[in-house]
């Protein structure tokens, strides 16, 4: 049956079976590099909980998982500060810690939680993400594993959201102009 949101998606970028190779090869090669190793997975909520759901049981090596809640402040000068609304539970001091993303946009978020979690003394830091889109970034960051690339578009499904809702689709694609300037 379709979807009763789809009536406000312009088009799909990434259709559900596309994103399910773009999980696998992920996995497979975080499968391969932490071989051996059990890496705690920090999940960014709340855009990366679909994502980090498929991408755990994709895995074929020991893991552990930790929920992340940060927000950027936003209109002030502090660019690159972050608030961590929710912190990890665990104790990442000597921990290989990969940091689960929807997308990185600016990077700014990202750049800020890296350099908050290096300071906890890990033993590594990688950051994997579902989307990167590199036209937005004004940050230095870049991902060490990328499910794929989007354009200077804005976003959902899967995860992620405009205005708290689409997480639900299952594929990603960009919202019609008019639900942007209807709200
Ligand atoms: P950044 O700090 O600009 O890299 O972006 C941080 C967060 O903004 C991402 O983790 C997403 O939750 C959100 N975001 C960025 N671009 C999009 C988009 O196109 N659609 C939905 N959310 C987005
Ligand atoms: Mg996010």
């Amino acid at each position: 049956m379709k979807h009763e949101l789809q009536q406000d998606i312009q088009k799909v970028i990434y259709s559900p079976r596309r994103i399910a190779g773009m999980v696998k090869k992920v996995g497979s090669e975080l499968s391969h590099d932490y071989a051996g190793k059990c890496p705690l997975m920090v999940v960014v909520l709340k855009g990366s909980a679909v994502f980090a759901a498929d991408l755990i049981r994709s895995l074929t090596i020991d893991c552990e998982v930790d929920f992340m809640v940060v927000s950027s402040y936003v209109g002030t000068q502090s660019v690159g500060q972050i608030q961590v609304v929710q912190d990890l539970r665990t104790d990442i001091a000597g921990r290989d810690v990969v940091i689960v993303e929807d997308i990185i946009d600016s990077g700014v978020t990202l750049f800020s939680l890296k350099k908050l979690l290096k300071e906890r003394e890990p033993n590594s830091v990688k950051i994997c993400t579902l989307l990167d889109k590199p036209s937005g970034r004004k940050a230095e960051i870049t991902a060490d594993y990328v499910g794929g690339t989007v354009g200077n578009e804005f976003i959902v499904g899967y995860g992620l959201d405009y205005n708290e809702k689409y997480r639900n689709l299952p594929f990603v694609g960009v919202l019609k102009e008019s639900v942007y300037s209807h709200k």
